[in-house]
């Protein structure tokens, strides 16, 4: 029986900009798995000692696996992108909605760790302009009861259900906490604090013009709460609270982490930037999804005997304000610590789906590489349908 336990570690993490998805958006003319070619070919070029031959599988997550990103796109990626080269890498797509990149992550991290890989692509690709949320589905007619309401099928529902049930979070606050990702976004983005993590790519005008797409088209700098006071509440007529201000948008956009187990990378001579700890996936009612972090983080901190003042850097994906109120409370901590989402969120940059997940992680590489003195750093998503994922990471920078 084997009893192999290998050390996981984050080579390098890599994303393209995030656009806003539709005909205004900067991917409206580019295929979504056009967004991830470039990602590989990057981490080729920046970590040169990678060879195609060593990558054992390419994991990536997708929400609507169809069309452009239908036919198994983790395996179509290294074909694409490689060619000939590209034929010997395996791929395997997988859906968690949000938390589909970081699940590949994580079904990367168990490949390695339990020695069925050495070296794994994992990544996560959303083109909400070109296939929508919910685009082609057709729930089962059983679903509205099974899971309470139907108000678990739209997103937006779900962060005006927590608003009802935990009435002490309110819109203020809510407006206040994205103002605040939006100021710290806006500091990151003019500190250069991207330049690192986005592979620049050829897109085009709706015209036919070409332009290099290298900046995030999401955040609004200079967000007040003004502005946020009188946004419409498109998921509730009468009295609702979330508005497209302290809601995370709709978006195309990708992401790509490298992970190696720890021996490979000492053999290749490579420096690895974290490493995994510990994982917690959870999951509540469905029409509470933005709370599931909750329970996850606690899992993923238990197992690794860990609690929240352990963390010196946590990332939390921002789906919604309210979502992150509650999240942040219930763990013991308050809604402006100055450990969350130190470069702004996904309310200013953008949430396409299981991209996000990936851009989690080059954040938090980011930002251990900054923070060398930072030991132990949480990625954590609310997920469609009631889940949550969380990941902890060790810095070794
Ligand atoms: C909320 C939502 C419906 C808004 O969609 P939208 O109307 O297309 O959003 P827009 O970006 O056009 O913003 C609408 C208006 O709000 C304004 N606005 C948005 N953010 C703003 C900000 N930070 N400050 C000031 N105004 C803002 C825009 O300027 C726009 O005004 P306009 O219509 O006068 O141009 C959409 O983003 C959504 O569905 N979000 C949730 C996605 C989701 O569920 N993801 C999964 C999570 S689990």
């Amino acid at each position: 029986m084997s009893t192999v336990s290998n050390e996981v570690v984050v080579i390098d993490a890599v994303r393209t900009a995030f656009g806003r998805a539709g005909e205004k958006g900067i991917f409206w003319k580019t295929r979504a798995d056009d967004l991830c070619i470039p990602l590989l070919k990057a981490l080729f070029e920046r970590n040169p000692k990678i060879k195609p031959n060593m990558i054992d599988d390419s994991i990536w997550g997708c929400t609507n696996q169809l069309k452009e990103t239908g036919g198994t796109i983790g395996r179509m990626i290294p074909i694409l992108t490689l060619k000939q080269d590209g034929w010997e890498i395996p791929g395997v797509s997988v859906d968690r909605m949000c938390a589909g990149g970081l699940t590949a992550i994580g079904f990367g991290i168990s490949y390695i760790a339990s020695g069925m890989a050495d070296c794994i692509v994992a990544g996560g690709i959303e083109h909400m302009g070109h296939l929508p949320m919910g685009i082609m589905r057709e729930p089962h007619p059983g679903a509205i009861e099974a899971m309470g309401d139907e108000t678990a099928l739209n997103m937006g529902q779900t962060a005006e259900n927590i608003h009802d049930q935990f009435p002490e979070f309110d819109k203020e606050m809510a407006d206040a906490y994205a103002v605040n990702s939006q100021r710290k976004a806006e500091e990151a983005i003019k500190a250069g604090k991207m330049k690192d993590m986005i592979i620049p790519l050829e897109a085009e005008f709706e015209d036919g013009t070409k332009f290099i797409a290298d900046k995030d088209q999401g955040p609004r700098p200079g967000t007040s709460m003004e502005g946020l006071s009188n946004l419409k509440t498109p998921f509730r007529e009468e009295n609702g609270r979330v508005t497209p201000g302290n809601a995370s948008g709709l978006n195309d956009g990708a992401g790509a982490v490298l992970l190696m187990s720890r021996g490979k990378a000492r053999e290749l001579g490579l420096k690895p930037v974290m490493r995994w700890v510990s994982t917690g996936v959870a999951a509540v009612d469905p029409r509470l999804m933005g709370i599931a972090p909750v329970p996850a983080t606690k899992r993923a901190l238990e197992r690794a005997d860990l609690t929240v003042k352990d963390l010196d850097i946590i990332e939390l994906n921002e789906a919604f304000a309210v979502q992150c109120l509650y999240d942040l409370d219930r763990l013991g901590l308050k809604a402006d610590d100055p450990r969350v989402n130190m470069w702004g969120g996904s309310l200013a940059y953008g949430h396409p789906l299981a991209a996000s997940g990936p851009r989690l992680v080059s954040f938090l590489t980011g930002l251990f590489r900054e923070n060398p003195k930072a030991r132990y750093g949480l990625t954590t998503m609310c997920v469609g349908r009631g889940q949550g994922y969380s990941i902890i990471w060790e810095n070794l920078i």
